[in-house]
């Protein structure tokens, strides 16, 4: 088995597509020269993480051969897997303007900063019904991620990209790390063996449970928090933040975790953004991945392991990462400790559990949830996030 110290990005190359120096200065001189595509955050945050190899094997937006070879069937054309296509849509009227062979410059929509120039190899017309399915396993637009792409043009243009500005984070800076970083983090603390973790939730008992029986076999655990775009009712990502913090100083060895945010989008995709979450904290320089119970889902969209059933599709090979699966996981007052199917025969009735929903609503009266469910240091952080978002709302801001 690979060790952190071997670990290859996916598809054997880290990538790196930022341009530094006097290229830099020559490239941004050439965007003035340049039709420009506006970007928005969700973009940049894909565009960022192309850069700095998070998306390895990506070098840029996938053309069209790629994009209909991951819609369809997993892989990009040259068989490589890869389960989310990472597109740039261009609205229909420019894109009449432009051709294939162009360079062209991404330029924030909000900011007007330009973050990169592109290549355009291919400029293609995609099906959004057709990706919705096969991507999302439904056609509905109450899902979030298929609102998300039906919001956007369904013109995609394909191509290498050259990126030569970086949005910069306004808060949590510390905690930024590229893929490159986090590779020479891993090996200095000496840890052989590392599980990622993916989170859009404050951290519950159920999830420090997982993460600590992972750590039982491995050496180090990357707790890498998604904070890029996600669904308005998800708690704010600098909210969980200072929840992680005072989590990891109660409860966590401090020599046993890293904790570094991973600042995508999230597409809710279910078992396609298990096998993509996977995939992406490889080239983090993990080589263990935990897929718990209905992983990145929303909604009913998916069965409560199907996250975990799509892995039996590929090879080891292909994956290259190590999952660790688990079953729901639970508070038994019988068992007197936090177990799973796999560990407590106890019937439901002797489970705590809590939806999201009862959570949510607890703490917006101020009230912790049970100490079984979340630490009650983590709940008064996010008594205070959620009291502090709701006084923002009441006067028209926004905390995020
Ligand atoms: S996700 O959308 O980022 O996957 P979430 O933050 O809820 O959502 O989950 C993070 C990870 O913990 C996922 O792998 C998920 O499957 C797992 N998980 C969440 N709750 C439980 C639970 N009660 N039992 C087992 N695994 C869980």
């Amino acid at each position: 088995m690979s060790d952190t110290r071997t670990i290859k990005a996916h598809g054997g190359l880290l990538i790196n597509r930022m341009v530094q120096g006097e290229a830099r200065t020559e490239l941004l001189k050439e965007a003035e020269s340049l039709s420009v595509i506006p970007i928005d955050s969700w973009t940049i945050s894909d565009l960022d993480l192309i850069a700095v190899g998070g998306f390895s094997p990506l070098t840029g937006f996938l053309d069209e051969a790629d994009y209909r070879s991951v819609v369809e069937r997993m892989r990009l054309s040259n068989g490589t897997v890869w389960s989310i296509p990472v597109t740039l849509p261009v609205e229909e009227s420019q894109a009449d303007l432009l051709a294939s062979g162009e360079r062209v410059a991404l330029r924030g929509a909000e900011d007007g900063i330009v973050y990169a120039l592109m290549e355009i190899t291919s400029l293609y017309r995609a099906d959004p019904l057709y990706e919705a399915q096969n991507v999302f396993k439904t056609t509905d637009e109450a899902h979030p991620g298929v609102k998300k792409l039906y919001s956007r043009s369904s013109v995609y243009a394909g191509g290498p990209v050259w990126v030569v500005n970086r949005k910069q984070p306004d808060r949590f800076g510390e905690f930024y790390f590229d893929p490159i970083d986090t590779r020479k983090l891993f090996a200095e603390k000496g840890w052989k063996t590392v599980v990622g973790f993916q989170t859009r939730n404050p951290v519950h008992r159920a999830h420090e449970y997982i993460q600590k029986s992972a750590l039982e076999i491995v050496d180090g655990l990357f707790l890498n928090p998604l904070v890029g775009e996600t669904k308005s009712d998800d708690i704010p990502a600098d909210v969980r933040m200072k929840s992680y913090l005072v989590l990891l100083e109660h409860y966590y060895p401090k020599n046993r975790v890293q904790l570094g945010v991973f600042p995508a989008a999230m597409r809710y995709a279910g078992p396609r953004e298990a096998i993509f979450h996977a995939l992406v904290r490889k080239n983090y320089g993990c080589t263990h991945f935990i897929v718990g119970r209905d992983h990145a889902g929303v909604g009913d969209y998916y069965g409560t392991y199907e996250a975990q059933e799509i892995f039996r599709e590929f090879t080891a090979e292909d994956i290259g990462i190590t999952p660790l699966f688990f079953e729901h996981s639970f508070y038994c007052k019988t068992c007197g400790n936090m177990a799973s199917s796999k560990t407590c025969p106890h019937d439901k009735v002797h489970h705590m559990t809590l939806s999201g929903t009862k959570v949510r609503a607890l703490l917006r009266e101020g009230e912790c949830p049970p100490p079984e469910f979340t630490r009650p240091e983590v709940a008064r952080v996010l008594i205070e996030g959620i009291q502090d978002q709701e006084r923002l709302s009441l006067s028209g801001g926004s905390l995020v």
